[in-house]
């Protein structure tokens, strides 16, 4: 009998810790959970590079096509999964938004309870929905998310609720995951990476990760940018900011946890750690989006640095292979475009309207 045509069978996707679990340092307790975060994509952008004004490839890793629409679920997967198998039954973090809405997403997968902290006022809508929906405990801080963070590490010192700020080794542990598979993409680690710093857990994984993958593969490592928001901007400072203000809510930060792992992985790197104004990370919100790529205002921040240095001709991009990370969805934070919006124009049901109105 001939053999009946099956479909392709593609190899399944599991999710991170089924992909690259062998290479993180993870205790043998831990219990996967995963909403099949990761294997998110590298966007060339050959038309962004040119208005840039370089002739240099250039990639969006975008990372708002994780489950909840940001880079968090590669660490959260991880953090979850140890805290499940090491019996937890509750987790707890502070946040700018999206670490609130992972971690609430992949507790409700794992039956485990969330609470999560958020600064009063300062979180946006998608984000805050996001963690509702998923069944946290939402509560709100009358202080920053550096007052926030302080309160989550005293309290899961005192009482059995795990914390998965990026604190906890084992969110970097997962996060490493972004590194691997862009170099798994490009074949090598790219020349630049660019990318947000807030907490600094990203960009101290990112590091890890690459130093990792040349150490076992021969990648090579790239120059890391970090961009802050000029008013939120302790690592370019060098003190910490009391209170911080940017429109990217996400990175509105004054104490990094991780600020000298940060320092340290752009200056190993041959990178730097640099500022950009509200006004050049909302400018290049709107030229991502230009390419059919809408961001979070934060994750714009990464490349709006890379455009402030070439401007200024601080930075030669010239033959150059650059990755900028946008670390989460513009979905997230629908007002600040809908703020500035004017309401689209009402017409009547009428053919001959309408073609006045879009053919003039
Ligand atoms: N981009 C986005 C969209 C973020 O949500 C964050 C951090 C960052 C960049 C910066 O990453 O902290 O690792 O340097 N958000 C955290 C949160 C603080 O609570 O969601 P980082």
């Amino acid at each position: 009998m001939q053999p009946m045509n099956q479909p392709n069978q593609p190899t399944p996707y599991l999710g991170v810790l089924h992909r690259y679990g062998h290479l993180l340092d993870l205790p043998a307790h831990t219990r996967p959970v995963t909403l099949l975060e990761g294997d998110t994509r590298l966007i060339p952008v050959p038309r962004l590079a040119e208005e840039l004004g370089g002739d240099f490839e250039l990639y969006v890793k975008f990372e708002g096509l994780n489950p909840t629409g940001s880079f968090k679920d590669r660490g959260m997967t991880a953090a979850v999964s140890e805290a499940l198998g090491r019996g937890a039954k509750a987790v707890i973090c502070a946040s700018t938004g999206n670490t609130a809405a992972s971690a609430a997403a992949y507790a409700a997968r794992s039956g485990l309870k969330a609470v999560v902290l958020i600064p009063q006022g300062k979180v946006a809508a998608g984000k805050l929905a996001g963690a509702v929906a998923y069944g946290a405990q939402v509560v709100q801080i009358e202080g920053s998310f550096d007052d926030a963070l302080a309160m989550v590490v005293e309290i899961s010192n005192k009482h059995p609720i795990a914390l998965v700020n990026s604190i906890n080794p084992y969110r970097i542990e997962g996060q490493k995951t972004a590194a691997f598979e862009i170099c798994d993409t490009l074949g090598s680690a790219p020349d630049w990476l660019c990318l947000p710093v807030g907490n600094a857990g990203n960009i101290t994984a990112y590091w890890a990760g690459f130093r990792q993958y040349e150490r076992l593969h021969g990648t090579g490592l790239p120059h890391i940018l970090g961009v802050q928001a000029a008013g939120s901007a302790p690592l370019v400072l060098g003190h910490p900011v009391e209170h911080p203000e940017t429109v990217a809510t996400a990175i509105r930060i004054g104490k990094p946890a991780r600020g000298e792992q940060a320092l340290q992985a752009a200056e190993e790197s041959g990178g730097r750690i640099i500022a950009v104004s509200d006004e050049e990370i909302l400018a290049m919100q709107k030229r991502l989006a230009g390419e059919g790529i809408w961001v979070e205002p934060a994750s714009a921040a990464g490349l709006a640095g890379l455009a402030h240095e070439i401007a200024a001709g601080i930075f030669k991009p010239q033959g150059k292979r650059i990755v900028a990370v946008c670390t989460g969805h513009g979905l997230k934070d629908p007002d600040i475009i809908t703020r500035a919006m004017p309401l689209p124009e009402a017409l009547p049901p009428r053919l001959e309207v309408l073609e006045e109105v879009i053919l003039g």
